[in-house]
């Protein structure tokens, strides 16, 4: 057994920043379960209130729920004070790269300025434990896979630099002072709760894979475009680390234990470890639902690599953690919240 597992989490007050999106409903959903006390701050500019209610039905449990944005610094502390938070798990953030090109600034300053607001916050009221969403994108363009958390950083567009600026700057935070700081490097996250009541609900276009082939799938679109058939992979198409997000969600418990534990900083690679193509997922996908994915294979999209997986083994060691779902699981859970919400979460 894994020396972390005797770390209780139970009756701990986390504040949840971003919970209301794809990812943090998830890990709502996952800290509930654990008898974690949770409190969200999110400013729903890409989210839903209605999303905090399904995390309630589907953990009945309550939720504290604040309206607002992680930029202002006064709301943030008075929301620590108030609620005597033991940790902080930050996911708000902006997250398209195509619109981080067209608005860079708004980009920085959400990603950038709301990490330096949410860590003052925290000096102030001398909280000191969080675990930071970082994403894959840092590895810019790996020249080799598997990806190992020492490989070299690199960023290509606005969105890549911001993780890279607040990865930077937990780095240099973690050396002021007694801090935990746990930063996870997100492969790609897909699938959704299996309950069907939580998942990805894009506010218009969404430009990542899964959330388009479900959209195909659903007739919302006509074929999916396949950018690239000749990379230097095994059917021509792009190899990703494709997580499910309920597994994703179990690692930032694990990485809260390890908080509670340790000082310092941890940077690790959340994945699977494995790669599977564009093609392989549209075959799984057709397989487990039955529902057919017309696509058509067109130019390489600008920024895409061939190969993007994780070598997992630190997170594994680290948290204790391994990401245990199928990509089976991620098309059929996907494609459930899909069918039976066409309308996302509107009622
Ligand atoms: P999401 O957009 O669904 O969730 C982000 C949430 O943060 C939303 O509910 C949004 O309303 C909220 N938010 C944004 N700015 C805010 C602000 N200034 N103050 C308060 N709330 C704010 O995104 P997600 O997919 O759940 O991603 C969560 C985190 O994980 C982000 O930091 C993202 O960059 C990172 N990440 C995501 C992926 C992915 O593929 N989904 C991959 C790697 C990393
Ligand atoms: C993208 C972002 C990355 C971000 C990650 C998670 C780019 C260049 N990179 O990564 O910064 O961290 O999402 O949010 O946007 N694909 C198609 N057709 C589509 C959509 C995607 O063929 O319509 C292919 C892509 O070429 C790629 C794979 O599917 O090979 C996965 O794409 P996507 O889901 O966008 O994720 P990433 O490109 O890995």
């Amino acid at each position: 057994m894994h020396e972390l597992s005797r770390v209780n989490v139970a009756r701990t007050r986390v504040l949840v920043t971003g919970g209301a999106g794809f990812i943090g409903t998830h890990c709502c959903v996952a800290l509930l379960e654990k008898g974690v006390d949770v409190v969200v701050l999110d400013s729903l500019i890409n989210s839903e209130l209605n999303a905090m209610r399904r995390v309630e039905e589907i953990s009945q449990s309550k939720i504290h729920f604040v309206e607002g944005d992680v930029r202002n610094t006064p709301l943030v502390k008075k929301i620590i004070t108030e609620h005597n938070v033991d940790s902080v798990i930050h996911f708000a953030a902006l997250k398209s790269v195509s619109e981080s090109i067209k608005s860079p600034l708004e980009y920085y300053d959400n990603n950038v300025v709301g990490l330096i607001s949410l860590l003052q916050a925290m000096q102030e009221t001398n909280l000191c434990k969080i675990v930071f969403s970082s994403s894959a994108t840092v590895y810019g363009v790996p020249d080799r896979v598997p990806i190992t958390e020492d490989f070299p950083t690199a960023a290509i567009n606005p969105y890549g630099y911001s993780k890279l600026m607040a990865e930077q700057l937990l780095k240099d935070v973690a050396k002021s002072g007694e801090w935990s700081i746990g930063v996870l490097r997100y492969f790609n996250p897909v699938g959704a709760h299996p309950s069907g009541k939580i998942g990805e609900n894009p506010k218009g276009e969404p430009t990542n894979l899964m959330p388009i082939i479900t959209q195909v799938a659903a007739g919302n679109r006509e074929k999916l475009l396949i950018y690239g058939g000749d990379y230097p992979t095994l059917d021509g198409t792009g190899v990703r680390d494709f997580i499910h997000v309920v597994d994703l969600a179990d690692a930032h418990v694990a990485a809260l234990r390890h908080l509670y534990a340790n000082r310092g900083i941890r940077v690790l690679n959340i994945g699977t470890g494995r790669g599977v193509s564009v093609l392989e997922l549209i075959s799984t996908f057709k397989e487990v639902t039955g529902v057919e994915v017309p696509f058509e294979i067109v130019a390489r999209r600008p920024g895409d690599v061939a190969e993007c997986w994780a070598d997992a083994s630190l997170s594994n060691q680290v948290l204790g953690w391994k990401a245990e779902q199928s990509i089976e699981a991620m098309c059929e859970d996907a494609w459930r919240w899909k069918r039976d919400n066409p309308l996302g979460f509107a009622d």
